[in-house]
């Protein structure tokens, strides 16, 4: 049987590239409602983690279709749209055409991307390449990308979430019981899906002090009681008592990373 970990990024690549067309259609409403985070569409006005964009040179690492970079971005100087699948970028370029957007999108993988050192002042992404790669490959990545004082702001699934759905079994819902271990969890594959990473907050908290970053803030979100989603692995009412989904925001300092 085909080892589908020893080459992740392919794998990744392959199911995004099959998966985009049906992707986009299922998610298009949700994904289209301009500065909304995640599944539980939650407001940036309500997170303020993006802010003021004015005179950035900003990058989208894992941009998919674009909808975050033309909901959050749209009054950067300069924005780049970076994804791994060449089907997801058909659809950043049609939806950046649509926003009347000058913003180019580059086909390649956020854990070596074709940018010169500190191109960027904002690296950020919304369940994107920092969900998808090894952070020990990502976050040294983002950070020769960052000018001093640049920010990587990202959403992906917590670790909670991830240790709580029944392994082997991708169809079943998520339950309250814990059913991988905590420790060394690191790559998450579902059998038919994606390859997805998590770390402890420790071990983040460590990688981003290894690579020069401060970190500003760690936002977990509680889904709202009347929240709805189109992703259908997502459960309200799980949601409401633990956090499915956390935002971290980190700045290079101004020195360099050690
Ligand atoms: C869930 S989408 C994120 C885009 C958008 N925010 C959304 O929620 O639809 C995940 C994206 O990450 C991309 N991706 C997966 N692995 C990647 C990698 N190694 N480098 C860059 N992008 C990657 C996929 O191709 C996909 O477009």
């Amino acid at each position: 049987m085909k080892d589908r970990t020893a080459d992740y990024q392919r794998t990744n690549r392959e199911f995004w590239d099959d998966d985009a067309d049906d992707y986009q259609a299922a998610h298009q409403e949700q994904l289209a409602r301009p500065g909304r985070w995640g599944v539980w569409g939650t407001p940036e006005s309500e997170l303020g983690v993006i802010g003021n964009v004015d005179g950035l040179t900003v990058l989208e690492l894992g941009c998919g279709a674009a909808q975050h970079t033309i909901g959050v971005a749209s009054a950067a100087a300069r924005r780049v749209g970076l994804d791994l699948s060449r089907a997801q970028l058909r659809h950043a370029v049609a939806n950046l055409e649509r926003a009347g957007l000058r913003t180019p999108v580059v086909c390649a993988s956020g854990v070596a991307t074709p940018f010169k050192d500190e191109s960027f002042d904002l690296v950020f992404c919304d369940h994107g390449a920092m969900s998808f790669c090894d952070p020990y490959d990502t976050v040294p990545e983002v950070a020769r990308l960052l000018r001093p004082g640049g920010r990587l702001v990202f959403n992906l699934s917590t670790l909670f979430r991830l240790v709580c759905f029944p392994i082997g079994d991708p169809d079943a819902p998520i339950s309250d019981r814990l059913h991988s271990p905590y420790f060394g969890a690191r790559m998450f594959d579902w059998g038919d899906g994606t390859i997805d990473f998590q770390l402890t907050h420790g071990e983040w908290i460590r990688l981003f002090h290894a690579h020069g970053f401060e970190i500003e803030d760690l936002i977990e979100i509680q889904a709202p009681a009347d929240a709805s989603t189109s992703y259908e692995y997502a459960d309200v009412e799980w949601a409401r008592r633990w956090p499915t989904e956390e935002v971290w925001k980190v700045r290079r300092g101004k020195r360099a990373s050690g």
